[in-house]
């Protein structure tokens, strides 16, 4: 077992720091990246992915705590923003002795570092990662925990949509539009129920059947076609990316008829450069990691025992920041990406600097 922390060259990504944790017996190899604890104990999920190489894994977690600290300073969170990997296949290699194993890690960083489900990890593993440490969230209910995060997600997607619409139309309403949603999982399902309850259409699509069904079941008047490219050509006023990241690529963009894009999906840029031809084509783009941000609301609330309520009134606030974003990109001429991005820095230095305020 062994805890290093990286401190060899620092300024060259801006990470605090980065814990390298293995553990032989149980096959443990995890990494641990603190981007940024200005605002408070790093926040973010743990990624269990078979990665091609350490190198992949390091990247990806550089990337992803980078990417949560602006999250968490736009979500108004008393969080900074980290991430883990457990670099291997979960369907081969998580246990119980490997999962506590590595709750062993996040615990011996005392409270620096929280930790959450993300793509491979599920709020029953929460649950022993947490019989380790206390420093964990995003646990099942019955241990205390807030579930399933989605359906704050949704309901912040939806609120971060009415600001964007605002923006182009003059009116957070969503009635009336059509609004395509790809992806009927388990943010696009909640998402269709608010539009619904709105007012919009919504036209949608998903490569599960099964999906497909439920759908067809509890909202017989959503209009479902058969893929993505089919949903981004027709003519639709929103786009919701809600499966997969990527979805604003080369081929999707200059064929998109919507008005406005938001939706739960992260990494929806496939590009930088794609941000532009969107400006061009006169698309508005409502930043993923600001409207989709409910799903971090909801665990970092549930660090203080968690009240949904509380909870939902921190995610309608991403309607008031949307629109905050999307006035000072407006205001200042670059995409909104670049307003969120400024205003996010701006949090983590103005409330960050307050640390030197020593206390004791
Ligand atoms: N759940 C959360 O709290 C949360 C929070 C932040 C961001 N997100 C992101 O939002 C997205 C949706 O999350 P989720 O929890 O609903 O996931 P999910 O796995 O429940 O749903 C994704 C859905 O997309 C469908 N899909 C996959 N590929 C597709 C394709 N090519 N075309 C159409 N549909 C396709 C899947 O069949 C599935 O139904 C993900 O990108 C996720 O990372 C989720």
């Amino acid at each position: 077992m062994g805890v290093f922390a990286s401190t060899d060259d620092p300024s060259s990504t801006g990470h605090e720091q980065v814990v390298f944790c293995q553990d032989k017996q149980t096959g443990l190899k995890a990494i641990i990246g603190i981007y940024s604890t200005a605002l408070g104990p790093a926040l973010g999920g743990t990624r269990f992915y078979p990665y091609a190489s350490e190198e992949a894994a390091l990247a990806d977690v550089l990337d992803l705590s980078r990417g949560m600290a602006y999250k968490n300073a736009l979500a108004g969170l008393d969080h900074g923003g980290g991430k883990a990997v457990i670099w291997g296949d979960p369907e081969q290699i998580k246990s119980e002795p490997l999962l506590r194993a590595y709750g062993r890690f996040v615990e011996s960083l005392n409270g620096r570092y929280y930790t959450a489900c993300d793509v491979g990890t599920y709020v029953a593993d929460m649950d022993v990662v947490a019989r380790e440490s206390r420093f964990v969230t995003g646990r099942s209910v019955e241990h205390g925990g807030a579930g399933d995060s989605s359906v704050l997600t949704a309901w912040g997607v939806f609120q971060g949509m009415r600001a964007a619409a605002e923006q182009v139309w003059g009116t957070p309403a969503l009635k009336g539009r059509r609004v395509g949603i790809a992806g009927l999982g388990k943010v696009g399902k909640h998402l269709t129920g608010h539009l619904i309850e709105d007012g919009a259409e919504v036209v949608a699509t998903d490569v599960s059947a099964k999906a497909l069904a439920w759908t067809r079941a509890t909202y017989p008047q959503v209009e479902l076609v058969d893929d993505t490219a089919a949903l981004v050509a027709s003519d639709i006023d929103v786009y919701s990316p809600c499966a997969l990241g990527g979805a604003l690529d080369d081929d999707t963009v200059p064929v998109l008829r919507a008005k406005v894009i938001a939706g739960a999906a992260n990494n929806q840029l496939a590009h930088p450069g794609i941000e532009k031809v969107l400006a061009d084509r006169g698309i508005l783009y409502a930043p993923d990691y600001v409207v989709n941000a409910g799903g971090v609301i909801q665990v970092a609330d549930e660090v203080q025992g968690f009240n949904f309520e509380r909870a939902k009134l921190r995610a309608t606030k991403i309607y008031d920041t949307t629109r905050e974003i999307l006035r000072l990109a407006d205001q200042e001429g670059v995409p909104p990406a670049a307003a969120a991005d400024r205003l996010a820095e701006r949090r983590m230095a103005d409330v960050g600097r307050l640390r030197t305020i020593h206390l004791r």
